[in-house]
Protein backbone atom coordinates (compact mmCIF):
# COMPACT_ATOMS: atom_id res chain seq x y z
CA UNK A 1 0.00 0.00 0.00
CA UNK A 2 1.29 3.24 -0.86
CA UNK A 3 2.46 5.43 2.17
CA UNK A 4 -0.53 8.27 0.97
CA UNK A 5 -2.77 5.37 0.73
CA UNK A 6 -2.28 4.02 4.60
CA UNK A 7 -2.65 7.53 6.01
CA UNK A 8 -6.33 8.33 4.00
CA UNK A 9 -7.55 5.30 5.23
CA UNK A 10 -6.65 5.59 8.85
CA UNK A 11 -7.58 9.37 9.06
CA UNK A 12 -10.77 9.10 10.25
CA UNK A 13 -10.05 7.35 13.39
CA UNK A 14 -6.01 7.43 13.97
CA UNK A 15 -5.57 9.39 17.35
CA UNK A 16 -1.82 10.80 17.71
CA UNK A 17 -0.81 11.08 21.49
CA UNK A 18 2.84 11.45 21.41
CA UNK A 19 3.14 14.71 23.62
CA UNK A 20 4.46 18.04 22.53
CA UNK A 21 7.11 19.44 24.57
CA UNK A 22 5.09 22.74 24.43
CA UNK A 23 7.50 24.07 27.34
CA UNK A 24 10.49 23.88 25.46
CA UNK A 25 8.98 25.14 22.12
CA UNK A 26 7.96 27.89 23.41
CA UNK A 27 11.53 28.65 25.25
CA UNK A 28 12.84 29.37 21.70
CA UNK A 29 9.58 30.34 19.94
CA UNK A 30 7.94 33.56 20.29
CA UNK A 31 3.94 34.08 20.13
CA UNK A 32 3.99 36.14 17.06
CA UNK A 33 6.45 33.52 15.25
CA UNK A 34 5.40 31.70 11.63
CA UNK A 35 5.24 28.38 12.96
CA UNK A 36 4.99 25.15 9.80
CA UNK A 37 3.85 21.85 11.11
CA UNK A 38 4.39 19.49 8.49
CA UNK A 39 3.20 16.29 8.35
CA UNK A 40 0.13 17.74 11.02
CA UNK A 41 -2.01 14.84 10.42
CA UNK A 42 -5.16 16.52 11.91
CA UNK A 43 -3.68 19.66 13.62
CA UNK A 44 -3.59 18.43 17.05
CA UNK A 45 -0.25 20.08 17.71
CA UNK A 46 -1.40 23.32 16.38
CA UNK A 47 -4.48 23.20 17.92
CA UNK A 48 -2.65 22.95 21.33
CA UNK A 49 -0.12 26.06 20.05
CA UNK A 50 -3.69 27.70 19.09
CA UNK A 51 -3.95 27.30 23.19
CA UNK A 52 -0.75 28.58 24.25
CA UNK A 53 -1.57 31.91 22.01
CA UNK A 54 -0.26 30.94 19.01
CA UNK A 55 -1.71 32.33 16.04
CA UNK A 56 0.68 32.26 12.70
CA UNK A 57 0.33 28.63 11.91
CA UNK A 58 0.08 26.37 8.86
CA UNK A 59 -0.30 23.15 8.66
CA UNK A 60 0.73 21.03 5.58
CA UNK A 61 -0.21 17.22 5.30
CA UNK A 62 -0.09 14.57 2.04
CA UNK A 63 -3.26 12.77 3.45
CA UNK A 64 -6.21 14.89 2.15
CA UNK A 65 -7.57 12.70 4.73
CA UNK A 66 -6.08 14.10 7.78
CA UNK A 67 -6.81 17.79 6.27
CA UNK A 68 -10.58 17.35 5.96
CA UNK A 69 -10.60 16.16 9.85
CA UNK A 70 -8.69 18.38 10.69
CA UNK A 71 -10.53 21.21 9.48
CA UNK A 72 -13.39 19.91 10.14
CA UNK A 73 -12.36 19.51 14.24
CA UNK A 74 -10.55 22.93 14.67
CA UNK A 75 -12.22 25.26 11.78
CA UNK A 76 -9.97 28.13 12.20
CA UNK A 77 -6.40 26.47 11.92
CA UNK A 78 -5.22 26.78 7.87
CA UNK A 79 -4.44 23.10 7.29
CA UNK A 80 -3.08 23.11 3.44
CA UNK A 81 -2.68 20.14 1.72
CA UNK A 82 0.77 19.25 0.31
CA UNK A 83 0.93 17.91 -3.05
CA UNK A 84 4.67 17.28 -3.82
CA UNK A 85 8.30 17.24 -2.47
CA UNK A 86 8.38 21.24 -2.30
CA UNK A 87 6.89 23.04 0.71
CA UNK A 88 4.51 26.10 -1.09
CA UNK A 89 5.95 29.15 0.79
CA UNK A 90 9.40 31.48 0.39
CA UNK A 91 12.78 31.28 0.85
CA UNK A 92 13.31 32.28 4.41
CA UNK A 93 10.02 32.64 5.32
CA UNK A 94 9.25 30.80 8.06
CA UNK A 95 10.02 31.27 12.03
CA UNK A 96 9.90 27.56 13.06
CA UNK A 97 9.00 23.82 11.51
CA UNK A 98 7.64 20.94 13.45
CA UNK A 99 8.27 17.68 12.18
CA UNK A 100 6.48 15.64 14.37
CA UNK A 101 6.71 11.90 13.91
CA UNK A 102 6.94 12.31 10.10
CA UNK A 103 10.27 10.63 9.45
CA UNK A 104 9.39 8.02 10.49
CA UNK A 105 6.81 7.57 7.74
CA UNK A 106 9.59 8.71 5.19
CA UNK A 107 11.40 4.98 5.22
CA UNK A 108 14.38 6.53 1.89
CA UNK A 109 17.25 7.98 2.90
CA UNK A 110 17.10 10.70 -0.15
CA UNK A 111 13.37 11.52 0.26
CA UNK A 112 13.99 12.20 4.02
CA UNK A 113 17.02 14.25 2.45
CA UNK A 114 14.60 16.41 0.47
CA UNK A 115 12.17 17.00 2.93
CA UNK A 116 14.58 18.38 5.34
CA UNK A 117 16.38 20.34 2.21
CA UNK A 118 13.12 21.71 1.99
CA UNK A 119 12.43 23.11 5.39
CA UNK A 120 16.12 24.20 5.52
CA UNK A 121 15.31 26.66 2.59
CA UNK A 122 11.93 27.83 3.95
CA UNK A 123 13.38 28.69 7.50
CA UNK A 124 14.66 31.86 8.47
CA UNK A 125 18.62 32.44 9.75
CA UNK A 126 17.98 31.44 13.16
CA UNK A 127 14.77 29.84 12.68
CA UNK A 128 14.12 26.63 14.80
CA UNK A 129 13.42 22.83 13.89
CA UNK A 130 11.30 20.63 16.27
CA UNK A 131 11.69 17.17 15.65
CA UNK A 132 10.60 13.88 17.72
CA UNK A 133 10.95 10.79 15.67
CA UNK A 134 11.61 7.37 16.91
CA UNK A 135 15.07 5.77 17.70
CA UNK A 136 15.88 1.88 17.60
CA UNK A 137 14.83 0.04 20.28
CA UNK A 138 16.65 -2.69 21.99
CA UNK A 139 13.59 -5.17 22.65
CA UNK A 140 13.29 -8.65 21.65
CA UNK A 141 9.81 -7.33 19.54
CA UNK A 142 11.83 -4.75 17.85
CA UNK A 143 14.50 -6.30 17.12
CA UNK A 144 12.94 -9.09 15.54
CA UNK A 145 11.26 -6.60 13.08
CA UNK A 146 14.15 -4.78 12.42
CA UNK A 147 15.65 -8.17 11.14
CA UNK A 148 12.22 -9.26 9.21
CA UNK A 149 12.56 -6.74 6.84
CA UNK A 150 16.25 -5.61 6.78
CA UNK A 151 16.56 -7.20 3.47
CA UNK A 152 13.19 -6.37 1.61
CA UNK A 153 13.93 -2.53 2.53
CA UNK A 154 17.70 -2.61 2.73
CA UNK A 155 17.66 -0.33 5.64
CA UNK A 156 17.37 -1.94 9.39
CA UNK A 157 15.08 -0.24 11.30
CA UNK A 158 12.37 -0.47 9.00
CA UNK A 159 9.43 -2.58 8.89
CA UNK A 160 5.97 -2.91 7.98
CA UNK A 161 2.97 -2.82 10.30
CA UNK A 162 -0.15 -5.61 10.01
CA UNK A 163 -2.47 -2.76 9.06
CA UNK A 164 0.02 -2.30 5.62
CA UNK A 165 1.81 0.69 6.50
CA UNK A 166 6.08 0.95 6.44
CA UNK A 167 7.64 2.79 8.93
CA UNK A 168 11.26 3.22 10.24
CA UNK A 169 13.16 3.26 13.88
CA UNK A 170 16.27 5.22 13.17
CA UNK A 171 19.49 5.42 14.39
CA UNK A 172 20.77 8.69 16.35
CA UNK A 173 23.78 8.58 13.75
CA UNK A 174 21.61 9.13 11.08
CA UNK A 175 18.91 11.61 12.55
CA UNK A 176 22.39 13.80 12.93
CA UNK A 177 24.00 13.23 9.81
CA UNK A 178 20.49 14.12 8.19
CA UNK A 179 19.95 17.33 10.16
CA UNK A 180 23.89 18.25 9.68
CA UNK A 181 22.98 21.61 8.70
CA UNK A 182 21.77 22.57 11.58
CA UNK A 183 23.08 23.42 15.02
CA UNK A 184 21.42 21.54 17.49
CA UNK A 185 20.28 23.52 20.77
CA UNK A 186 19.07 20.67 23.05
CA UNK A 187 18.55 16.98 22.61
CA UNK A 188 16.50 14.79 24.76
CA UNK A 189 15.49 11.19 24.41
CA UNK A 190 11.97 10.00 25.56
CA UNK A 191 11.16 6.85 26.77
CA UNK A 192 7.94 5.77 26.45
CA UNK A 193 6.62 2.50 28.06
CA UNK A 194 3.58 0.92 27.48
CA UNK A 195 2.22 -1.80 29.78
CA UNK A 196 0.32 -4.22 27.85
CA UNK A 197 -1.89 -4.62 31.30
CA UNK A 198 -2.57 -3.41 34.88
CA UNK A 199 -0.30 -4.51 36.71
CA UNK A 200 -1.03 -5.11 40.03
CA UNK A 201 2.55 -4.92 41.83
CA UNK A 202 3.48 -1.86 39.64
CA UNK A 203 4.34 0.59 42.04
CA UNK A 204 6.00 4.64 42.20
CA UNK A 205 8.75 4.58 44.67
CA UNK A 206 9.78 8.04 45.47
CA UNK A 207 7.99 9.43 42.35
CA UNK A 208 10.00 6.75 39.81
CA UNK A 209 7.88 3.44 38.73
CA UNK A 210 9.01 0.30 40.06
CA UNK A 211 8.57 -2.31 37.98
CA UNK A 212 9.28 -5.38 40.64
CA UNK A 213 9.11 -8.24 38.62
CA UNK A 214 6.65 -7.38 35.77
CA UNK A 215 7.10 -7.97 32.38
CA UNK A 216 7.06 -4.74 29.93
CA UNK A 217 4.45 -4.68 27.05
CA UNK A 218 5.67 -2.55 24.50
CA UNK A 219 8.85 0.04 24.60
CA UNK A 220 9.26 2.51 22.51
CA UNK A 221 12.19 5.58 22.10
CA UNK A 222 11.50 8.77 21.55
CA UNK A 223 13.72 11.27 20.35
CA UNK A 224 13.00 15.00 20.42
CA UNK A 225 15.30 17.79 19.16
CA UNK A 226 14.99 21.31 19.13
CA UNK A 227 17.00 22.63 16.40
CA UNK A 228 18.38 26.53 15.24
CA UNK A 229 18.98 26.41 11.31
CA UNK A 230 22.71 27.62 10.97
CA UNK A 231 23.40 31.07 8.90
CA UNK A 232 22.31 30.24 5.36
CA UNK A 233 25.30 28.11 4.31
CA UNK A 234 24.25 26.88 0.90
CA UNK A 235 25.76 23.11 -0.40
C1 LIG B 1 2.34 9.67 12.68
S1 LIG B 1 1.42 10.92 11.91
C2 LIG B 1 1.81 12.34 12.91
C3 LIG B 1 0.86 13.47 12.73
C4 LIG B 1 1.18 14.73 13.53
N1 LIG B 1 2.50 15.21 13.25
C5 LIG B 1 0.99 14.51 15.01
O1 LIG B 1 1.97 14.21 15.70
O2 LIG B 1 -0.16 14.63 15.46
C6 LIG B 1 2.32 11.25 10.44
C7 LIG B 1 1.62 12.24 9.51
O3 LIG B 1 2.55 12.61 8.50
C8 LIG B 1 1.89 12.61 7.25
N2 LIG B 1 2.95 12.36 6.26
C9 LIG B 1 3.70 11.26 6.11
N3 LIG B 1 4.60 11.42 5.12
C10 LIG B 1 4.42 12.67 4.66
C11 LIG B 1 5.05 13.43 3.63
N4 LIG B 1 6.04 12.93 2.90
N5 LIG B 1 4.63 14.70 3.40
C12 LIG B 1 3.60 15.21 4.15
N6 LIG B 1 2.96 14.54 5.11
C13 LIG B 1 3.37 13.28 5.36
C14 LIG B 1 0.83 11.54 7.36
O4 LIG B 1 -0.25 11.75 6.48
C15 LIG B 1 0.39 11.68 8.81
O5 LIG B 1 -0.66 12.58 8.95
Amino acid sequence: MEQRDYWNSVSEKKEFTTPFHAEAFSKYVKKDALIVDVGCGYGRTLNELTGLGYSNLIGLDFSQGMIDRGKKAFPSLDLRIKTDDSIDLPESSVDAVILFAVLTCIVDNEDQKKLVSEIYRVLKPGGILYVNDFILNIDERNLNRYKQYEEKYGCYGVFELPEGAVVRHHSEDWIKSLLNDFDQKECERLICIMLSKILPRTSFVNGVLSMGQQSIGLFFVFLTLYFTSKEKVMH
